[in-house]
Formats: C-alpha cells, sequence, structure tokens
C-alpha cells in the first residue's frame, strides 16, 4: 500500500504514471466520456485542520466523478480537534473508508496518521509540504507546453524548464524543491534572509538532484531568479496559522511583489502561477494575476484532474 504524503517518497515514474492517469482522466471528462479508472462506491474521508476552497471541492467532486463518495470531517466537529490522539483517528476512520485526505498543520500528523491507517492517506497541505498542489502545477506547465521530454504529451514541449519561485520559503517553495530534483529540472527560489526554504528540504532536494540532473539555485535576489525563467510562480507571504507575524512579514517581503516590471525579465512566453488564496498587492500585482499570462484558474481547476490521477493511482497500488 502506498501513501501520498510528501513528492519525496515518489519515483520520478510513480509521479509520471500520476499524470499520465489525470491526462487520461481529464481527457473522458472534456469529452463526456466516462473514465475505465472508477472507484465505485468508495469513500474518502477528507479531515481538515484548517481552511479551505479549492482542495475541499475539488477532492470531493473527484470522489464523486470516479463513483465513490467524499465525507468532509472538520477537525472542529470531531474528537481529534479535542486531542483524541492520531493514532486512534486513523485506525477508526481507517477501517470504516477506502482513503483519507488530512489538511493538517504538522507533517508529523500526516506520517503518524499514515502509520497506523489502513488504507491509503493523502497529504491535503501540511507545514512543510503540498504535493497534490504541486502535480497539479507540473500538470498545467504541461498542458501550457512547459515539460521535460519523458513523456510524448499533445503540447509541443520547450525543453528543460526554468522555474522561478519568488516569496516565502514555505511548503510551496519545499514542495516545488521536491518536484524539481525528482523530475530534474531547473528552479531558481528567490527569498528574503530568514525566509529560505527548510534546510533539510533543500539537501533531500540536492541528493535527488545528483540522480535527476535538477538544477536548484537559491538567491535573496527575484531579479536574478526570475530571469529568461518559462514559469514563474509565488505564494502568500503569510501562510495560514501565521497570522501573527503579518507585519513583520510584509516587511521582509516588500520588495519580492511579481509586478509587470520584474514580469517582464522572463521568457516572453513565460506563464504565472499561483496555488491560491492568492492577495493582490503583495506577493503579485493586480496586472500579473490577470493579465495574459497567467494561467490560474486553469491551474485551480486541473486541482480535480490531478487529484482524481492521485486517488486511483493509490487504489490501484493498495
Ligand atoms: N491551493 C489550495 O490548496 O487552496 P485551498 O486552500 O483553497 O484548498
Ligand atoms: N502556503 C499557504 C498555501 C495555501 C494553499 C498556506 O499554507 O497557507
Amino acid at each position: 500500500m502506498r501513501h501520498f504524503l510528501t513528492l519525496g517518497d515518489l519515483s520520478k515514474e510513480d509521479i509520471l504514471q500520476i499524470l499520465d492517469l489525470a491526462i487520461e482522466i481529464k481527457d473522458c471528462f472534456l469529452q463526456n466520456r466516462p473514465t475505465p479508472h472508477r472507484m465505485e462506491n468508495k469513500i474518502l474521508a477528507m479531515i481538515f485542520e484548517k481552511n479551505s476552497t479549492r482542495t475541499r471541492v475539488s477532492f470531493e467532486a473527484g470522489i464523486y466523478q470516479l463513483g465513490g463518495m467524499g465525507m468532509f470531517l472538520s477537525s472542529k466537529d470531531i474528537q481529534l480537534g479535542r486531542g483524541e490522539p492520531i493514532r486512534d483517528t486513523a485506525r477508526a476512520i481507517g477501517s470504516m473508508v477506502d482513503m483519507v485526505m488530512l489538511r493538517t498543520y504538522a507533517q508529523e500528523r500526516l506520517q503518524e496518521f499514515a502509520q497506523y491507517s489502513p488504507v491509503p492517506v493523502i497529504n491535503g497541505l501540511s507545514d512543510l509540504f503540498h504535493p497534490a498542489q504541486l502535480l497539479t502545477d507540473y500538470l498545467t506547465m504541461i498542458e501550457c507546453g512547459i515539460y521535460l521530454t519523458d513523456r510524448k504529451y499533445s503540447s509541443p514541449h520547450i525543453g528543460i524548464p526554468k522555474v522561478a519561485y519568488i516569496g516565502d520559503g514555505n511548503n510551496m517553495a519545499n514542495s516545488w524543491l521536491m518536484l524539481a530534483s525528482k523530475l530534474g529540472f531547473e528552479l531558481r527560489i528567490a527569498s528574503p534572509e530568514g525566509y529560505m526554504p527548510n534546510a533539510n528540504i533543500l539537501a533531500q532536494a540536492l541528493e535527488f538532484a545528483q540522480t535527476s540532473g535538477a538544477i536548484i539555485h537559491l538567491s535573496h535576489s527575484p531579479q536574478e531568479a526570475i530571469k529568461d525563467a518559462n514559469v514563474v510562480t509565488t505564494d502568500t507571504w503569510i501562510s495560514m496559522g501565521q497570522e501573527d507575524e503579518k507585519e513583520m512579514r510584509q516587511k521582509a517581503f516588500q520588495n519580492y511583489c511579481i509586478d509587470d516590471k520584474l514580469m517582464a525579465l522572463a521568457d516572453k512566453n513565460a506563464i504565472f502561477l499561483h496555488c491560491f488564496p492568492a492577495y493582490r498587492g503583495q506577493e503579485v500585482s493586480e496586472n500579473v494575476l490577470e493579465g495574459s499570462q497567467s494561467r490560474v484558474f486553469k491551474e485551480a481547476q486541473n486541482r480535480l484532474h490531478t487529484q482524481k490521477g492521485i486517488m486511483v493511482w493509490l487504489h490501484k497500488n493498495r
């Protein structure tokens, strides 16, 4: 049985298999054909310890479209929120459903849940990673012709992608490190001092990069990171749970807004991605978010298809 906790646990082939499934399932969906990959009558429990719009809707709609059903569980309502040990919740819920998605504050909680769960567990975002979002972002890149040559996709490819992540070294930055280092593309991260990605995750990424050939570059310069990039991306400066640090963070990140001037330094065909929720005038300007290079709503919708790929893949490997 496999879990989906971090891309660091998956091989490059695992990642490409999930994307192949997502592409096939999306194709059927767009052509109004039933997908051959069904999860008839399977139940996905979705536990949220934090807010969510896209993750909740895409997992719930996704499992329903595969023939199963989603069960939304807010930690405020279940005993987990009153301190029930995670290993008890994992064994109880896992004995009644077929898969569990968990959005939580700590990656260790996901690890512990998975350790005790008799069914596959999916990371729906933790303090350290957001792997379902990253596979979605790569699917969106593929559809825009920005991908490695591992598979023959219908869009013409442009060679080794150069991705610029400008902003907080948070769960999204860590996840970009995992994706780039597993697949083997170029990733430039620009973050202010004190807000660089997690050092252990960076070390892990550099190790994976030795096999994949990924090029990883970290700096404090958005201008250096974005130069000729094919993909430009960012995330909120204030992640869920960091609300008390708002003022300090807004000051630290003031030169990291992706606006037209910065975007002009990227490749002229570059796309802009953002996982959402986005804060206009902070990490990204209104013009860039709503502009012609932005693919953010394609990206948001792709959550639905990518996660169907993840669920089907876990179901096949159980
Ligand atoms: N990107 C993302 O995970 O969005 P939600 O927080 O709305 O689920
Ligand atoms: N870094 C953000 C991502 C939200 C999808 C957070 O953790 O709040």
